[in-house]
């Protein structure tokens, strides 16, 4: 079954927009199969964001995201990869994000805008196995 990985930001987690976030996806229909608060290190932060090095606003999201907690999860379902992008919003930035979406309900700037999700099953592959050992991730007990 498909996984992908999403996390709360700084901005989203210190909103308290965790438990409308998580509402979302369960009531869509995906799995959460692992999440933990945590804050990021600088190092796992140029990690995880390594395709942005040397952009002009890299410096400005390393110390954003490793500036507070980030809530981050795993998610399991049938195109969740896609499907989570278009409930995010479908573009980075929550100005251009349609209203119903998470960007487009609670976002205003592009450098604050709340939730980050996998936009490939490469980087899903990725950036799951950098916040998560793979014994953190659940199965559910399908006889339930
Ligand atoms: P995210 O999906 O987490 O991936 C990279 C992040 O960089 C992006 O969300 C934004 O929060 C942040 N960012 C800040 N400025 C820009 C920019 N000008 N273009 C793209 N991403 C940006």
């Amino acid at each position: 079954m498909e996984k992908t990985f999403l996390m709360i930001k700084p901005d989203g987690v210190q909103r308290n927009l965790i438990g409308m976030i998580v509402s979302r996806f369960e009531q869509k229909g995906y799995k959460l199969i692992a999440s933990k608060l945590m804050t990021i290190t600088e190092h796992l932060a140029k990690t995880h964001y390594a395709e942005h090095d040397g952009k002009p606003f890299f410096n400005d999201l390393v110390s954003f995201i490793t500036s507070g907690p980030v809530f981050a999860m795993v998610w399991e379902g049938e195109n969740v990869i896609d499907m989570s992008r278009k409930m995010m919003g479908g573009k980075t930035n929550p100005q251009e994000a349609e209203i119903g979406t998470i960007r487009g309900d609670y976002g205003v700037v592009m450098h604050r805008n709340i939730i980050h999700g996998s936009d490939s099953s490469e980087s899903a592959d990725r950036e799951i196995n950098l916040f998560f050992d793979h014994a953190e991730l659940q199965q559910y007990n399908k006889n339930i």
